[in-house]
């Protein structure tokens, strides 16, 4: 693996046009990233559970992060991944409104643990493994009325601010900054899962940037490691103390921000930021709408270099899918859980202009 590119066993190339799913936004195995590693590795793996020993790795890429985010957003939680970090938050919510609703929307995916697939939005996924957590409700999303269920009984709120599994669905500017003000209104905890939207995806660091809304807590994860396993839940200080007191230890987690993992993630978001990837984000994406244009496309949406192409059916999808992994110039590309009739474009932010004009000649030819 090399940037944008991927090699099977036999040394065929592939492009890579879903980056580990929105991982490898910095590329594969960026050198900086590379020596980072190494250089952790020549000076300690994991030492002590949390917070008995300071660890430089941690506290620099909390630094780094919190440099980057909104002064409320100003402390910072690493766990091992995206459902533990989304478990840490609505923790941490129950702890500071001691409410126990949480309110998720329909077609949201926050991860595989019990806590994260209770909130999952789609009941085909989560049934085999009921009971889950009581006290859930799933809502509408992008829908004004919806928001009337959000009371003075609902801890938090865990929001997508442009939902990733159903398809790259973006919600209006309007309904993100009403979703804001009744969370705000009734004491609700506003959660934003930039888990796949965060580091750069969308063409901003962090997609709220677009909705002009900041969030009470924001989980982080995939790119956040830069290729290696890191997730954090993100609240202002005073919120997250809540959890050193009654019980003392309210989250314990033995490798959650390994020292390998915080070198690996601090150095690919600095490669992120000093080499201005989201820079040229709009082009691309621009790129990829101009080249894309056939009858067999029946819509393409897209937010940044993150796109849904849709197709009429997952079984003509997944042939296209299949072909391109056969094509003369091979990609590997994706579906999405709850749209399984979209093609998945996540790459890593540094593809070329030319590695997009082959990969999109492949899709088109797979469709004839
Ligand atoms: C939006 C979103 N939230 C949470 C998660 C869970 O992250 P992880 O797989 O690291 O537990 C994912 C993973 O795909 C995700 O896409």
């Amino acid at each position: 693996m090399d940037g944008c590119l991927l090699f099977d066993s036999s040394g065929k190339e592939y492009i890579d046009l879903i980056g580990g799913i929105s991982v490898a936004n910095t590329g594969h195995r960026h050198p900086d990233v590379i020596k980072a590693i190494r250089d952790q590795l020549d000076a300690y793996l994991h030492v002590m559970v949390y917070g008995e020993f300071i660890e430089t790795p941690q506290v620099q890429y909390a630094k780094l992060l919190t440099e980057n985010l909104p002064e409320n957003l100003n402390s910072v939680y690493f766990t091992n991944s995206g459902a533990e970090a989304v478990e840490g938050a609505m923790k941490l919510a129950k702890r500071v409104t001691n409410r126990t609703q949480i309110i998720a929307f329909e077609r949201s995916y926050h991860g595989s643990t019990q806590g994260a697939l209770s909130i999952m939005g789609d009941e085909y996924w989560r049934n085999a493994f009921r009971p889950l957590l009581p006290d859930v409700l799933h809502l509408v999303y992008n829908s004004f009325e919806s928001l009337n269920e959000i009371t003075d009984a609902t801890a938090c709120v865990v929001v997508e601010p442009v939902q990733a599994e159903a398809g790259i669905i973006i919600p209006s500017k309007e309904w993100i900054s009403a979703l804001r003000k009744k969370c705000t209104d009734t004491g609700t905890i506003l959660v934003f899962d930039e888990i796949q939207t965060g580091f750069g995806r969308t063409g901003k660091l962090w997609a709220f940037e677009h909705f002009n809304v900041v969030p009470d807590i924001l989980l982080l994860g995939k790119a956040l490691g830069g290729g290696m396993p890191l997730g954090a839940f993100i609240a202002g200080k005073k919120m997250m103390d809540r959890l050193t007191e009654n019980p003392v230890l309210g989250h314990i987690t033995t490798f959650g921000g390994h020292p390998v993992c915080c070198a690996a993630g601090m150095a690919a978001m600095k490669v992120l930021i000093e080499e201005k990837m989201t820079a040229a984000i709009k082009q691309k994406e621009e790129l990829f709408r101009s080249l894309l244009v056939q009858p067999k496309i029946k819509a393409i949406r897209s937010f940044g270099l993150w796109m849904a192409i849709e197709f009429e059916s997952f079984e003509f999808n997944k042939k296209i899918i299949d072909h391109c992994l056969d094509a003369a110039n091979p990609l590997i590309t994706d579906w999405f859980l709850f749209a399984p009739e979209c093609l998945r474009i996540s790459p890593p932010l540094t593809i070329s202009d030319m590695q997009i004009r082959k990969a999109c000649a492949t899709i088109l030819e797979s469709i004839d």
